[in-house]
C-alpha cells in the first residue's frame, strides 16, 4: 500500500514536471513565434470586403491578365499544390525559364517584405510585378485595364468592389483586389493550435524538433508569425554553399540596394507549409527538405545537424503545414469583341 502510494506520488511528480516543461517550452516559443490570427489581417489603404475578395479571386485565376492569355497567378502559385509551382524556377511567358523559385502565396500577407530579396513592400505593390515581368506574364498596365474594361461583368465587379470611386477599373485597384484575396489565403496549422494551448497538437518528435529549432539558432532568423519573411541575411553567413545551390549570378538583395554588404543577402524564407513547397532555396536546387535543413546548419550556423536531429526538425516543420481554405474555382467573365487578343 505504501509502495503503491509512493509510486503514485512519483508518477504524479513526473507528470507535473512534464507539464511544467511543456509550459516552459510554450512560453519560450511564444517569445519567438506568434500563432496566426483568427481573422483576416487589416491591409494598408485597402479595406477588405467580400466584393473585393471575390473580384481578387477571379483576377488571381484569370489567364487573360497575361499577354499570351496562358498564365494566371495560379499558374505559378497553384493553390492546389501549396501555393507554388513545384518547379526549380518558374516557367513564364513564351516558355521562358525565370531566374528564381516561386514562393508560396499562402500566408504571404504576413511577410514584412515580399520576394526573395524583399524588393516589394506589400502584396498590392507585389501584384503589379508579375503582370509586367517579361518572363512571367509580359503584359502592360494599359492592356490589363483594356482587357478588364472590355468585359461588362468585370466592370460591374470593380464598381461593386470600389463603390466610392469615379474610375474603379484601374491597375491600382486590380492590385488591391488581388491583395484582398491573398489576405484570405491563411492556413492554421497544428503549431498554431499548440501555441494556443493544445498540448496534444504536436507529437514528441515535433516538440523535440521545435526545441532543436530554437536551441540550434534557426529561430534567430526564422521567427515571427511566418517563421521567416521578416529579415535579410547572407545566404552562406558562415560558409557559402556551392554554386550548385547558390548560383553566383544571383546576388540577391545587392540588386535592390547596390551595397556590397548585401551581396548574396536574401530574405530568411517564411517556413509555413514548407513541406508542400519543394524545391527549396531561391535557386530551387534542393528537393529534399531534410537536405535543406542540413545545408542551413552548415551555411548559416556553422554546425553539423545529424540525421536524427534533421529528422526531428523536419517533423517540427511539418507541424507548420496548415489547412488551406477551400477554393471554389471561379467562373470568369466572358470576353467580348473588344477584348484584346492574346499575343506572343
Ligand atoms: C513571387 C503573387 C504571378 C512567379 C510572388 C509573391 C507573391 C506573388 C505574393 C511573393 C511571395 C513571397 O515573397 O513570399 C503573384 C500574383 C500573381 C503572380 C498575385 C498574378 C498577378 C506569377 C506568375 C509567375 C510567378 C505568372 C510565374 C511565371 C513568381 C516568382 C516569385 C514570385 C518566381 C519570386 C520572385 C523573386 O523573389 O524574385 N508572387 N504572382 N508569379 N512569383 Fe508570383
Ligand atoms: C532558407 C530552414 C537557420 C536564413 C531556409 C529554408 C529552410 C530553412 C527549410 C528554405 C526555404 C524555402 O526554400 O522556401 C532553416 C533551419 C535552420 C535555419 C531548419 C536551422 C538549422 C537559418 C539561420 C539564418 C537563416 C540561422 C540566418 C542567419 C535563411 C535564408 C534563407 C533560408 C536567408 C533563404 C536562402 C535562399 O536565398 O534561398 N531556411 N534555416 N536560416 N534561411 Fe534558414
Amino acid at each position: 500500500n505504501h509502495l503503491f502510494k509512493l509510486l503514485c506520488g512519483v508518477v504524479a511528480a513526473l507528470a507535473l514536471t512534464q507539464v511544467a516543461a511543456a509550459a516552459e517550452l510554450r512560453e519560450r516559443a511564444l517569445g519567438m513565434f506568434s500563432p496566426l490570427p483568427s481573422t483576416f489581417p487589416a491591409l494598408k489603404d485597402n479595406v477588405i470586403t467580400g466584393e473585393k475578395i471575390e473580384l481578387g479571386k477571379a483576377l488571381f485565376f484569370d489567364p487573360r491578365m497575361s499577354a499570351s492569355g496562358v498564365f494566371s497567378c495560379n499558374s505559378c502559385h497553384n493553390l492546389a499544390t501549396g501555393g507554388d509551382d513545384n518547379m526549380e524556377t518558374s516557367i513564364g511567358h513564351a516558355w521562358q525559364k525565370g531566374p528564381r523559385n516561386s514562393p508560396t502565396v499562402l500566408n504571404a500577407v504576413f511577410n514584412e517584405a515580399q520576394f526573395w530579396d524583399g524588393r516589394a513592400a506589400d502584396l498590392a505593390e507585389q501584384a503589379k510585378g508579375p503582370v509586367q515581368a517579361g518572363v512571367e506574364m509580359a503584359n502592360t498596365p494599359a492592356n490589363v485595364v483594356a482587357t478588364l474594361t472590355s468585359m461588362p461583368q468585370y466592370v460591374a465587379w470593380f464598381e461593386e468592389a470600389f463603390p466610392e470611386e469615379k474610375n474603379p477599373v484601374s491597375f491600382d485597384n486590380f492590385a488591391k483586389a488581388i491583395e484582398a484575396y491573398e489576405a484570405t489565403l491563411i492556413t492554421p496549422a497544428p503549431f498554431d493550435a499548440w501555441l494556443n494551448g493544445d498540448d496534444g497538437a504536436l507529437t514528441g518528435d515535433q516538440l523535440a524538433g521545435l526545441e532543436l529549432f530554437m536551441n540550434k539558432g534557426c529561430s534567430a532568423c526564422h521567427n515571427g508569425v511566418n517563421l521567416g519573411g521578416n529579415g535579410y541575411f547572407p545566404f552562406g553567413l558562415i560558409e557559402k554553399p556551392g554554386a550548385d545551390v547558390l548560383p553566383p549570378d544571383d546576388r540577391g538583395r545587392f540588386a535592390v540596394t547596390k551595397t556590397a554588404d548585401d551581396s548574396y543577402v536574401f530574405r530568411a524564407s517564411p517556413l509555413r507549409n514548407i513541406d508542400q513547397t519543394a524545391p527549396y532555396f531561391h535557386s530551387g536546387k534542393v528537393w529534399d527538405l531534410k537536405v535543406a535543413v542540413q545545408i542551413m546548419g552548415t551555411s548559416q550556423l556553422g554546425t553539423e545537424i545529424n540525421d536524427q536531429q534533421a529528422d526531428q526538425i523536419v517533423a517540427f516543420l511539418t507541424a507548420l503545414t496548415g489547412k488551406v481554405p477551400e477554393v471554389v474555382y471561379p467562373v470568369l467573365p466572358r470576353e467580348t469583341s473588344q477584348t484584346p487578343r492574346p499575343s506572343g
